[in-house]
């Protein structure tokens, strides 16, 4: 990371906790993951927005398969996400999803309530078959079961950004993931 322009923001940016040779290295085996289960299938890939975005580029370009794919995005009733759980779509799917694989692609699991509700959503358009992709995962912040068939990574209870994920939508287009210092 080159540029100094994060220093004039008033939270604080914490070490790396990934950095973008390990992203990079972790999605290509996820990718070959996929690939290898879906063989003879066409996947259709629904990535989150905003923050799967970058995960979702780097992802689909990592899938040696003919693939199609779609964007939903997603927002709470009130202004925390994980405390109310009640989710809305904000911008909804271009096409249906009735008997595609349908793999959806998450930055990062916490409480598991949006993923909760996107996979109930998902499920109503009665796919041929619905998976998840995560890159990371925070179990120790998981308020509702939720099936995650890939993980990139296991990260610990800590507030992070960069690759995709923000903090008030700032820091998304950092290369590693760091954890950041709020008021500190
Ligand atoms: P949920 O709590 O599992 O419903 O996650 C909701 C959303 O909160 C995720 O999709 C992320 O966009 C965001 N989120 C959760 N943890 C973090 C974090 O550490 N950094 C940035 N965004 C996060
Ligand atoms: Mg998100």
């Amino acid at each position: 990371m080159s540029g100094s322009w994060y220093r004039d923001c008033n939270e604080s940016l914490g070490p790396v906790l990934l950095d973008a040779a390990t992203i990079q290295k972790r999605v290509r085996e996820l990718g070959a993951q996929i690939t290898e289960d879906y063989r003879g299938k066409t996947p259709h890939l629904v990535a989150i927005l905003r923050g799967a975005s970058i995960f979702h580029a780097d992802l689909v370009r990592a899938i040696d398969l003919g693939l199609s794919f779609d964007f939903i995005a997603v927002g709470s009733y009130g202004p925390d996400t994980a405390s109310s759980g009640e989710v809305r779509i904000l911008k909804d799917l271009d096409e249906s999803l009735e008997g595609r694989d349908v793999l959806l692609v998450e930055d990062i699991v916490d409480t598991g309530l949006t993923l909760h509700y996107l996979l109930q959503t998902m499920l109503a358009r009665k796919p041929r078959s619905l998976k998840v992709v995560a890159l990371l995962n925070k179990p120790a912040r998981r308020r509702i079961e939720v099936p995650v068939d890939y993980i990139g990574f296991e990260i610990p209870d800590k507030f992070v950004v960069g690759y995709g994920l923000d903090f008030d939508q700032r820091y998304r287009n950092l290369p590693d993931i760091r954890v950041l210092s709020i008021g500190a």
